[in-house]
């Protein structure tokens, strides 16, 4: 699908939502949330996308690496590409009613897996959106769920089930959604959770289990000692705490604590292929995106998603034989240049 033609569209259908900037950085929809923003000052949303331009790649030509593989294992399937699709939700709400939950979440999971890779879906304070999630994971045949941290850890095992029921390939909490007021409002409070209430979470499926919104060195060592399988480095594009690090900025050394012990997956401002080399040079295994995708839903349904995870791939690919890595795990930092 023509990039431009998808922007354009985007544009039009998510009017009064999203400006389809240029360079989608977080500044002109500071404070917007509800909407496509990061919280308050806005700042943990544009601190991803300047933690990520902050590093500058090492060019490298002289080397075999003509054809960089691209694929990853993850959670025992056999993946394309490390580019997943991160959950979102509340369609209307966050980027405009031209489309509903249900297209719009069918479109992520359905759209990502075209691409070869797999969607995740989040769960709302609308039990009918999570709903929605399900479905489009039972129409792809294949997703990743994640649940709010409810307070009643029970009602989290039951939505688990769900998942499990649905074809979910693995499971988890985005943890960093822990102070969301929206969720109490309508009746569905959530909270932190202790590490012996993640060991009954853990415990409570056999899917591999993920925590979203890790932030620290300590809390990922945490994660690793409660059996996640997995940790995805994020701070919720910047929507849930003000004032948050870059991920880019905090990933090294979370990785260097707890890489080869759990997966480490990273999201934040990724919005080339460029982008997604830094944070695998940086320690992560695969990477999420949000933002960008949602763009990619609204300009062109499932094939848009798609077109979006296929230009991030080719850009990977490029940037891989310019700096002379031949595989997903041969990258490291030396390929990363940094003041
Ligand atoms: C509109 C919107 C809705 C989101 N909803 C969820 C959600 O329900 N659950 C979740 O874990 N993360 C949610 N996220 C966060 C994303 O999964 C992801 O962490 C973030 O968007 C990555 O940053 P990026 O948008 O800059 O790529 C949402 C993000 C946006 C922009």
């Amino acid at each position: 699908m023509d990039m431009r033609v998808l922007r354009e569209t985007a544009k039009k259908q998510m009017i009064g939502k999203c400006r389809v900037c240029p360079v989608c950085n977080g500044r002109v929809c500071a404070g917007e949330v509800p909407g496509m923003g990061g919280t308050g000052t806005g700042e943990a949303f544009t601190e991803n996308v300047r933690a990520l331009a902050s590093y500058k790649l090492n060019m490298r030509t002289i080397h075999d690496a003509l054809q960089p593989d691209t694929r990853v294992e993850m959670f025992g399937q056999q993946l394309k590409t490390p580019i997943m699709g991160a959950p979102i939700t509340g369609a209307a709400i966050n980027a405009g009613d031209a489309l509903n939950e249900l297209d719009m979440v069918s479109a992520l999971v359905e759209g990502s897996q075209l691409a070869g890779s797999i969607g995740w879906i989040g769960d709302p304070a609308n039990p009918s959106m999570y709903e929605d999630g399900l479905e489009s994971i039972r129409r792809a045949g294949q997703g990743i769920a994640i649940i709010k941290p409810r307070v009643d850890i029970k009602e989290m095992i039951e939505l688990f089930k769900l998942a499990e029921k649905a074809g979910a390939i693995a499971l988890g909490t985005d943890l960093d959604g822990a102070g969301l007021i929206t969720m109490a409002l309508k009746g569905q409070p959530v909270g932190p959770k202790t590490k012996e209430q993640l060991i009954e979470l853990v415990q409570s499926t056999a899917l591999p289990f993920i925590v979203k919104g890790i932030m620290t060195v300590d809390e990922a060592i945490k994660c690793v000692e409660v059996g996640a399988t997995a940790i995805v480095v994020s701070n919720h594009g910047g929507r849930v705490l003000d004032h948050t690090p870059g991920v880019a900025d905090v990933l090294p050394e979370i990785a260097r604590a707890v890489k080869g012990k759990v997966t480490i997956l990273a999201d934040g401002g990724i919005r080339s292929g460029a982008d997604i080399l830094k944070l695998l040079a940086l320690g992560a295994d695969g990477v999420l995106i949000g933002r960008p995708l949602i763009m990619g839903a609204y300009g062109g349904g499932t094939e848009g998603v798609k077109t979006i995870i296929d230009k991030y791939t080719s850009e990977l690919k490029a940037a891989m034989i310019l700096t002379g890595c031949k595989s997903i795990q041969e990258i490291g930092p030396e390929i990363l240049w940094h003041k």
